[in-house]
Parts: C-alpha cells; sequence; structure tokens
C-alpha cells in the first residue's frame, strides 16, 4: 500500500489544492470532512488541517479532537488549521485590524528548521484571512513572519505539528510546493511512491481480487475517463470486460467509427451500437435545452439497458466517474454537505439493473486520469482530446434538431477542428467547438444573394471547466476557418467568433 496524507477538510475552497499539490510530489492524499475523520489514523502517515470560511472565534466553529494525532505524527495546519491548533492550545486568535488578503512577502524565516529549507527572504505567500494569531501557545515558536502577519508560521517544539496562516496550496505562494516537500518528505519521511505506473499495478491487482470471474459492463463515451477505465479494467479481467459504445448521432463528424476502431485496436470487448435514429426521432421538436439533455438521457438509458440484457450474468457497472465528482466538501454552515455529481452519461440507471458499481479511477484527478493513460500506452490523440459533453451537438443546435442541421454542424466543426490540429493550436485550447445559431441573415455569393445560416466558433482556456476564458486565436487562422466552412458548408453564409469569458456566460451555448 501506497503511504498517504489525511487531508481533514473544514471547508475551504482551496482544499482541492492541497490535494493536488500533495499528488504533484507523488503522495497520495485522501481528503475527508473533519466531521468524517477515521477512527482508524494506521494507513496515514501524516494529517494536513484545512482552511475554513469559519472563524475560530465563532460559535460554530468546527472542532476536531486532535487528540490521537497531535504530537503522535506529523500535523500541518494552514490557515484555519493553524488559528485553530493556536486558540485551542492555549494562544490567542483575534480579528485582525487590516484585513489579511491576498500577496505577501515573508521577512523574518527561520530557515534552520527542515520545515522552511529553500525558502527566501521576501519570497512571495498568499493570505486569506480576517483573523489573527496574536499569541503562540505555550511551546510553540515562530517561525516565520510577514509585515503585518507576525506568526506567519510556527511549530510546537518536539513534535512534528506545524502551522502557517498562509496558503502554500495556492500557485501565488510561490514557493508553496516546496514548504509542502519540506513538510511531508523532509519532517514526515514520505517517498513519493505514488505513481501511475504504481497506481496501475496496484489498481489491476485490487480489480482483479474484487471481480474474479465476473462480467462488468461499461459505457465508453469515447473520452478520456471511460477509455482509461476500459483499459485498466481490461488489464485485470480481459474479455470479461463488455463495453458499450452508443452513438447517439450527435457526435463529432465520424467518430463513432473512428473511435470504435481505436477500442478495437486496444484488444477491448467492445459493442458500437448506432442508435442515431431514436435519438433524433426522441429529440424531434424539442427546443429547451434541458428537455433536450432528459430526452437524450431517457433513451441513453433505454439503449444501455437494452445492449447489457444481452451480457448474460453482468454482476457489474463501471463507471469513468473521476475524484472532483465525488469529493465531498464541508458546507460553511458547518455540517457537510455531499456534492456528488451523477456521471453525466450512465448517470440515472435504473434500479432495476441492479448491478454493483466499480469506479477505479475515483481517486485521481484529471491530469492524474491523463498520465495513468500514458502509462496505459494510450495514444496521445485519445489522451489529450478536448471534454466533449454527453449529451453532444443537441446543446450546439440552438433551437430544435434535425439530422440535416447535425450533419451541417458536423461538417463545421470537422473544420474548425481540423484547423486547429493543423496549426498546432488544439493542444493550446481546452474545449473548442462551433454552434449553430437559430439566425439567418443576407449574404452575397456571386451574383445571387443569399438568407443562409451562421455559425459561431468557440475555443477557450479552462484547467477545470468550472471558469474559462476565450482564446485569442490568431486573426489569420480564424480568417482562414471561416473561408472554409462557408465556401465548404452549404447552408451557413456567416462564421462570427464568440469573445466571452465564463463566468458571466458559460461555455457551451445551452
Ligand atoms: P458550461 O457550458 O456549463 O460547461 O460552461 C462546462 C463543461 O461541461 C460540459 N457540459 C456538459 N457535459 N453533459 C455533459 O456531459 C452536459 O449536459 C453538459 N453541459 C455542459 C461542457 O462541454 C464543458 O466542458
Amino acid at each position: 500500500m501506497h503511504q498517504k496524507v489525511l487531508i481533514l477538510d473544514f471547508g475551504s475552497q482551496y482544499t482541492q489544492l492541497i490535494a493536488r499539490r500533495v499528488r504533484e510530489l507523488n503522495i497520495f492524499s485522501e481528503i475527508i470532512p473533519f466531521n468524517k475523520a477515521p477512527e482508524d489514523l494506521s494507513p496515514y502517515k501524516a494529517v494536513i488541517l484545512s482552511g475554513s470560511p469559519h472563524s475560530v472565534r465563532s460559535e460554530d466553529a468546527p472542532r476536531p479532537d486532535l487528540s490521537k494525532i497531535k504530537g503522535k505524527m506529523p500535523l500541518l495546519g494552514v490557515c484555519f488549521g493553524a488559528q485553530f491548533m493556536a486558540a485551542h492550545y492555549g494562544g490567542k486568535v483575534e480579528a485582525s485590524s487590516i484585513r489579511e488578503y491576498g500577496r505577501a512577502n515573508l521577512k523574518t524565516i527561520h530557515s534552520d528548521d527542515a520545515f522552511l529549507k529553500g525558502i527566501e527572504i521576501d519570497s512571495q505567500v498568499w493570505m486569506s484571512h480576517s483573523d489573527t494569531i496574536t499569541e503562540l501557545p505555550e511551546g510553540a515558536i515562530c517561525l516565520a513572519s510577514t509585515a503585518d502577519v507576525k506568526n506567519a508560521a510556527y511549530r510546537f517544539q518536539n513534535e512534528e505539528t506545524y502551522a502557517i496562516q498562509f496558503h502554500p496550496e495556492v500557485y501565488h505562494s510561490t514557493q508553496g510546493t516546496q514548504i509542502i516537500s519540506n513538510f511531508l518528505m523532509d519532517i514526515a519521511g514520505f517517498t513519493g511512491d505514488w505513481t501511475p505506473d504504481a497506481f496501475v499495478e496496484e489498481t489491476v491487482a485490487e480489480l482483479k481480487e474484487t471481480l474474479g470471474d465476473d462480467r462488468v459492463i461499461l459505457g465508453l463515451s469515447g473520452g478520456v475517463d471511460s477509455s482509461v477505465a476500459a483499459l485498466l479494467l481490461h488489464q485485470a479481467i480481459g474479455s470479461n470486460l463488455h463495453c458499450i459504445f452508443v452513438n447517439n448521432g450527435l457526435l463529432r463528424k465520424n467518430e463513432f467509427e473512428e473511435v470504435l476502431e481505436q477500442y478495437k485496436g486496444f484488444g477491448l470487448n467492445v459493442k458500437g451500437v448506432d442508435a442515431s435514429d431514436r435519438f433524433l426521432d426522441a429529440l424531434a421538436g424539442i427546443s429547451d435545452p434541458e428537455k433536450k439533455r432528459k430526452a437524450i438521457g431517457k433513451i441513453f438509458v433505454d439503449v444501455f439497458d437494452d445492449e447489457s440484457k444481452e451480457v448474460e450474468g453482468a454482476k457489474w457497472l463501471a463507471q469513468g466517474t473521476i475524484y472532483p465528482d465525488v469529493i465531498e466538501s464541508v458546507s460553511a454552515t458547518g455540517g457537510p454537505s455531499a456534492t456528488i455529481k451523477s456521471h453525466h452519461n450512465v448517470g440515472g440507471l435504473p434500479d432495476y439493473m441492479k448491478l454493483k458499481v466499480v469506479e477505479p479511477l475515483k481517486k485521481l484527478f484529471k491530469d492524474e486520469v491523463r498520465r495513468v493513460g500514458r502509462s496505459l500506452n494510450m495514444p496521445e490523440d485519445l489522451i489529450g482530446r478536448h471534454p466533449f459533453p454527453g449529451p453532444g451537438l443537441a446543446i450546439r443546435i440552438l433551437g430544435d434538431i434535425t439530422a440535416e442541421k447535425v450533419s451541417l454542424l458536423q461538417e463545421a466543426d470537422a473544420i474548425f477542428i481540423g484547423a486547429l490540429k493543423r496549426h498546432g493550436l488544439y493542444d493550446r485550447v481546452w474545449q473548442a467547438g462551433v454552434i449553430l445559431l437559430p439566425v439567418q441573415s443576407v449574404g452575397v455569393m456571386g451574383d445571387e444573394r443569399t438568407y443562409e445560416r451562421c455559425v459561431a466558433l468557440r475555443a477557450v482556456e479552462s484547467t477545470d471547466g468550472m471558469t474559462a476564458d476565450w482564446v485569442d486565436l490568431p486573426y489569420p487562422f480564424l480568417q482562414e476557418v471561416s473561408n472554409e466552412i462557408i465556401n465548404r458548408v452549404k447552408g451557413v453564409n456567416r462564421v462570427v467568433y464568440d469573445i466571452s469569458s465564463k463566468p458571466p456566460a458559460t461555455i457551451e451555448w445551452e
């Protein structure tokens, strides 16, 4: 088993970032809400206390019991975690006279403590708190200060308990990863044994053990997550993994055929099901985006259900769920609030299917899924594929959907995506696509007036799809794409480029 860090979450917006920074050091971490802390701490080698939207001075602030942790194993408190320990063990936390948000610089540093090894004077750190530690508990010593924050970092002597009021997990703390590494590698003795290869080896062994000779069904979407999940399961159980890849008729041009071939090339036991007509029939006349999603979800379940029945004796349903989908975070009101997203493509399968669920990627972040894909020799074009929404082109055709509109949009989309690849821009963009607008406008082609459709190009940069910026694509590139679409896609005479960011816009138009 890998060495693990337990991150106790007090509801900070940055908790996931702590996990990511820790994972970047090839160390495995688990986020658990503070009020669900495990009784048995033996699987963990160190504990990190996250920040929180709460003030330690408020009545309803979280008050974790650290008696089994502090002084018994390496412990790091971040922001709220630091303030909680200061207040709880006899120090003083007060409302600060100035609000401490944003960048600050470390002015004094106790550099002979292993915790701050290699950290430089003036190193930038990110503050985000309105309380401050004015007095340290007995037995604690200050390790670093900024101009405004006296006890920016401190430790309890004769034990491996450290605390910092700034956020090392935020990129603006320029040496934040170094501090986390000092704590975990040098003080807690982690070796960085969490590598994609090790993950594959361990997960395949676990899957073999859990699944034995059982049959498993997996819905492939053509995306990275379900594909990596399939390859892992395939290594573990071979042809007992039955993959189903449904063509809903709303995929990109030729995608169904090409991806199906690719899957077959991996040796996967995969069945391609072309249900385009069923989806298009169900969508006829529907313009409302949510109704479109519901109709697509329903047909997907029906098709998947029909196909699953063909797999005799199947006991498991595999899903490509990843970590951000399952992390439970703690709400600002103190109670744990489960923010579990259902998996877009296979969410909502009916209960009567009675399949047990297996989710081999549920502890990985997206970039880790990609690293695991590489370790499984998955080709780069599949690993780097842009995200694509489950309802596909249906939510990129504003208004009702017809076969003619789908094929027009597929053509325009193929031109845009093909040009991004040709110009080496595809990997610089997080997601791109074309939207068919419910607008017709006047144009002139040759000597004739036209009255045809308009499409919008959308290309965004993002890390997680939660926020996004439009990409500043070169004008000559946009010109080339526009010409190609207008010349080659019959029925389109106007191309526009979407220059809205999210928020306030969204990535998709529906
Ligand atoms: P928005 O439009 O909300 O999109 O900014 C954020 C990300 O989510 C994708 N998206 C979906 N994915 N089913 C999906 O599987 C959906 O209904 C859906 N709606 C949006 C979108 O493509 C982007 O990556």
